[in-house]
């Protein structure tokens, strides 16, 4: 074994010793540095990093702007408790111009799963109700409430969570559960909402929380009519929307929220990941008239809007403006679907997803019964990385390979990515008709209507 080897092993050694067996299990890269689309390992391999730590260094890693913002309120001010501070108030300015709201209000927390709690909280304050609706696959986080909300048995195993949450399934069209197919459905699915609704719940449904898009459970895009269909029912019943845009948000699907694609506003946004870049900050966002009625000390959390977060979170708008975010993360749409289109033709290749920059391709070990292959998933990731490719899984099947690639990446450094991305995978499938050939039936790449 070389040196470096070594230091690789050892690393892995140690941590493999005292860190909790809880953590994932990723392959055995020890990363040194990052910078934009690139990761070098200890050992000084280069990797092109597609997955962007899961929708969180967006903007690419160590982005100057960013680093630049934080390196500079390291001089001046890291922490201040609850007094104010100019890069709070001038952060939540600048935020709730992004959002929908006619006036809005912000509050800020660290981490996803946090927020979501507080979102749940909030929702329950405001309406005196106790329950929520869930999506199955639905993944929200970790921590208590958010885990309640989780659609995916593995994380939840072994505990009791307290919460009342009424789970429907999520509108996945390639594997529907309801066995239809869009349009000709009519969108039954949504119908089970009103099912959880009227007769699974005691009528006390505070809020139905959901991604717009379902990012881990396999990049799953509702289709066109979907949400609009279940804010309907919801306010039928005065129960409360809320968007977890924590993968989606920060134009990461081609609009600026994830939400966008659909004619729906909801009445709490939850972001974090992508909105500082990779420094810990998340936000609750909701209606003015949602976030008056706590009183003084209510709520609030230690580093909740931080200097430094909120001078990460102020370089990022600022990037996301200077640098037509929004518009590179349509034609990074434009280029990985011209690179993933001919794979539908491939044997081992189900389904092709994506909007904006969040992709998936889904792998079965037959396409007529539709078998998910996880183990090719693992095989070809593997192959990937030997390439110098990093990608991560999904799909509540463990399937699904996910394209995240930082939305700033040089277009000329993802069409090599891709070539050698689809490369690699073809070697795992037999083409039915040529790879080049480009008249894939439409239904194979899915984007919204
Ligand atoms: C959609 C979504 N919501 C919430 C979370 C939880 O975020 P955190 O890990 O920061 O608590 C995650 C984390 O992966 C997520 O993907």
């Amino acid at each position: 074994m070389s040196k470096r080897a070594a230091v690789t092993s050892q690393i892995m050694d140690i941590e493999g010793e005292v860190l909790s067996t809880s953590l994932g299990s990723y392959f055995p890269i020890v990363w040194d540095q990052a910078a934009g689309s690139k990761v070098w390992d200890v050992e000084g391999n280069e990797y092109i990093d597609l997955t962007c730590g899961i929708c969180v260094t967006s903007l690419g890693h160590c982005h100057p702007r960013v680093t630049s913002a934080v390196s500079r309120q390291l001089q001046d001010l890291v922490f201040c408790y609850e007094f104010p501070h100019p890069n709070r108030s001038r952060y939540a300015q600048r935020l709730l111009d992004t959002l929908p709201f006619d006036e809005g209000r912000v509050l800020f927390k660290s981490t996803g799963g946090e927020a979501i709690d507080t979102s749940m909280l909030l929702a329950q304050f405001e309406t005196g109700r106790n329950e929520f609706i869930a999506y199955h696959g639905a993944f929200h986080g970790a921590t208590f409430g958010a885990l309640a909300l989780t659609g995916e048995r593995k994380y939840k195993e072994g505990y009791f969570l307290g919460q009342r949450v009424h789970f429907v399934p999520y509108p996945y069209c390639y594997r529907c559960p309801l066995g239809q197919s869009f349009p000709g459905c009519d969108l039954r699915c949504a119908d089970l909402v009103a099912h959880a609704i009227e007769y699974a719940s005691t009528g006390s449904i505070a809020a139905l929380v959901a991604e717009p898009m379902q990012s881990s459970a396999g990049v799953i895009i509702p289709p066109a009519g979907y949400w609009t269909r279940v804010r309907e029912i919801l306010d039928q019943h005065d129960i409360l929307l809320i968007f977890d845009e924590i993968q989606t948000g920060f134009a990461r699907t081609g609009r600026f929220y994830g939400f966008e694609h659909y004619s729906v506003v909801p009445d709490i946004i939850v972001l974090s990941k992508a909105i500082a870049n990779g420094l810990p900050m998340s936000v609750v966002a909701a209606r003015s008239d949602l976030l008056a009625h706590w009183g003084p000390d209510a709520h609030s959390s230690t580093f909740g809007g931080n200097p430094l977060a909120c001078a990460a979170g102020l370089a990022v708008l600022d990037t996301i403006a200077s640098e037509d975010i929004v518009g590179r993360s349509q034609e990074i749409e434009r280029i990985i679907q011209d690179h993933l289109r001919p794979l539908a033709n491939l044997s081992s290749v189900g389904d092709i997803r994506g909007l904006g920059a969040l992709w998936g391709v889904e792998f079965v070990s037959d396409r007529a019964t539709r078998e998910p292959a996880p183990t090719t998933v693992a095989e070809i990731r593997q192959d990937l990385q030997e390439a110098g490719i990093l990608t991560v899984n999904g799909g509540v099947h463990g399937n699904m390979i996910r394209v995240l690639p930082a939305l700033t990446i040089d277009f000329d450094l993802l069409h090599q990515t891709l070539t050698t991305f689809t490369s690699i995978v073809g070697e795992h499938g037999e083409y039915r008709i040529g790879r080049d050939e480009g008249d894939m039936p439409d239904a194979e790449i899915r984007v919204p209507a």
